[in-house]
């Protein structure tokens, strides 16, 4: 049997080219080489620990679906799924709390940034959070998880709940492993000290930017000191971050990239990324209006992959439950 591969992303807004570069691209990657089994889903009951509007949720979902099927996820080959309709995630998520230590969850610096960032909505979920995504991993045994670098953290916990879970109760949960690609944490245009993210949309270069915005958003974004474009993460640490990007776009590698441009300048070497970003996201963006014609069609490829994803995440819970001692009068 080939190994199992989960990963989610949260409906909370447009994806970004860091979303798709550090995580939907290799989804898609991962998905085609044949060599797994793949799950990808919706992870809406995640974001509703930060603040929303129910009356945009549903378009916020469609539109995540929308993109995974854009940037190529193949219902044909991969499960597609939506979290809230499995029960089993919010149920296996509270058994696992009972296991899992507060201390480690204090330490989780994705909980102290979010919380930092809305001091206004410091819920329990938002602190809970990295359980419920080790309760996604785990009903459907993942032995790998693509995800971006900011996600490592959350991982080492399901590894670290995996060992917990099983030295009490019997060997039941697998350990799960990160899958990064080359650009696990690219940078925001604005700030090349931040990491691209949906709440620093300022600095986000969004996959369904018209042409014209692509072109704007990247003549303003900053540079560094001197004119050449090279490869330096310490002294040219926003040049390098739009290398990654245009690296990503066209296949051409950073030594590549700077015989390319010697001598030219940053401005010739925004333009060249401008348009290899229109000419990139194109194909996304023409197949994601194709898609939007047929609602129809992804409302039943949605339903019937919440249904296989039903069957094994119930049947997993169910044999937790039989460990647990929870399963005789149930
Ligand atoms: P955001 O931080 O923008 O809200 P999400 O938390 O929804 O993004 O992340 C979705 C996926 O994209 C995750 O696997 C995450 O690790 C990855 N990701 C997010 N931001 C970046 C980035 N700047 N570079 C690379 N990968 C990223
Ligand atoms: N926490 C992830 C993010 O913010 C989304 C997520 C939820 C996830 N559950 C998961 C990713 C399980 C991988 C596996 O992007």
């Amino acid at each position: 049997m080939k190994p199992i591969l989960v990963s989610g992303i949260q409906p909370t807004g447009k994806l970004h080219i860091g979303n798709y570069l550090g995580a939907l691209k290799n989804f898609v990657e991962l998905q085609n080489s044949g060599k797994y089994q793949c799950f990808f889903f919706v992870a809406d009951l995640h974001s509703l620990t930060k603040e929303y509007d129910p009356k945009e949720k549903p378009k916020q979902i469609e539109n995540l679906i929308l993109d995974f099927f854009a940037a190529g996820i193949d219902p044909k080959k991969s499960v597609t799924f939506v979290q809230s309709a499995i029960p089993a995630h919010s149920e296996l998520a509270w058994i696992l709390n009972t296991i899992t230590p507060f201390g480690e969850l204090l330490r989780m610096t994705q909980f102290k940034d979010k919380s930092g960032a809305a001091p206004q909505n410091i819920n329990a979920g938002l602190f809970d959070y990295p359980v419920l995504m080790a309760a996604d991993i785990f009903l459907y045994n993942a032995r790998f998880v693509p995800v971006g670098e900011d996600q490592l953290q959350h991982l080492e916990l399901a590894r670290t709940l995996t060992r917990k879970f099983n030295s009490k109760f019997g060997k039941i949960f697998m350990e799960p492993f990160p899958v990064m690609t080359e650009v696990p944490r690219l940078m925001s245009m604005d700030d090349p000290t931040h990491k691209m993210s949906k709440s620093r949309p300022e600095g986000c270069l969004f996959l369904d930017d018209e042409p014209d915005v692509i072109r704007k958003k990247i003549t303003r974004a900053v540079t560094d000191s001197e004119t050449e474009v090279r490869m330096d993460v310490e002294r040219k640490p926003a040049i390098s971050n739009l290398m990654r990007i245009y690296s990503a776009m066209t296949g051409k590698n950073f030594m590549e990239i700077e015989e390319c441009f010697k001598g030219k300048g940053y401005g010739e070497f925004k333009k060249a990324l401008a348009e290899a970003a229109v000419k990139g996201l194109a194909p996304f963006q023409k197949k994601k209006k194709e898609l939007k014609k047929h609602r129809a069609a992804l409302q039943k490829i949605i339903t019937a992959g919440n249904k296989k994803a039903s069957v094994i995440a119930s049947k997993k819970l169910l044999t937790i439950k039989r460990k647990l001692g929870l399963s005789a009068f149930s």
